[in-house]
């Protein structure tokens, strides 16, 4: 055993944040952070004894602001990583499919898995997946703003988050109802939007949907392209 983990809520937004960390060489990464939680953050990666590396987003977010700004306060050799896709110019490492993130033993690789927006990215870290706002429990991030495309979504979940080993674990970016995580197996049976759905079916679903705007957007959207900062 070698590998720290954590999964924080945001109340706020209902967004998933997560540490992992590497017990020998203490380097340490957060998945999706938040704006409003840096200091809950810093306080945790602290008191574990770790050192952030890197701050990683699944993508550019529109209902909350990324806590990197923040973050990089407190951990001033951590380096931003985004999709190349995702129109954040200000990232210290832009990353497309197949690319690599070492923290001491742990290996994190990205996988592009575009549809909820352009840059989408899921991050796969052995038996668990990151799979941002492209695969929810029971659900997927919508398709309506930020160059989404419920074509473009159906085949990041299908043809490449469902070709993961059954026995993955599938954590999310967001759950609404208290779910903190999944398998692939379990997806793939039970997910509505795509179990058995062909995608037809999912475009159709996907155009129905007819969501709010999420409320942050307008602020959310322009400050995560600038990595943060407000
Ligand atoms: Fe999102």
């Amino acid at each position: 055993k070698f590998m720290i983990f954590r999964q924080l809520f945001d109340y706020e937004t209902y967004t998933y944040t997560y540490l992992i960390g590497d017990e020998k060489t203490k380097e340490a990464v957060l998945i999706d952070s938040v704006y409003e939680q840096a200091e809950r953050d810093y306080k945790l990666v602290t008191e574990l004894g770790l050192d952030v590396k890197y701050l990683l987003e699944t993508h550019v977010h529109a209902d909350h602001i990324t806590g990197v700004s923040r973050l990089k306060e407190f951990f001033p050799e951590a380096k931003s990583v985004v999709s190349r896709f995702g129109g954040a110019d200000c990232t210290d490492k832009p990353v497309d499919e197949g690319d690599e993130i070492r923290i001491g033993e742990i290996s994190i690789k990205v996988l592009s898995t575009p549809g909820h927006t352009n840059g989408c990215v899921s991050y796969s870290v052995g038996s668990m997946v990151f799979s941002g706002d492209a695969l929810f429990i029971r659900g997927s991030g919508r398709t309506d703003f930020q160059q989404g495309s419920s074509e473009k979504l159906y085949d990041s979940v299908i043809n490449k988050l469902f070709k993961l080993p059954d026995e993955t674990i599938v954590y999310p970016g967001h759950d609404y109802k208290g779910m903190h995580y999944s398998t692939i197996g379990e997806e793939k049976k039970f997910n509505p939007r795509f179990a058995g759905k062909s995608k037809e079916e999912f475009i159709e679903i996907m155009n129905n949907l007819k969501l709010p705007n999420p409320k942050k957007i307008h602020e959310a959207v322009p400050a995560n392209l600038q990595c943060g900062k407000v």
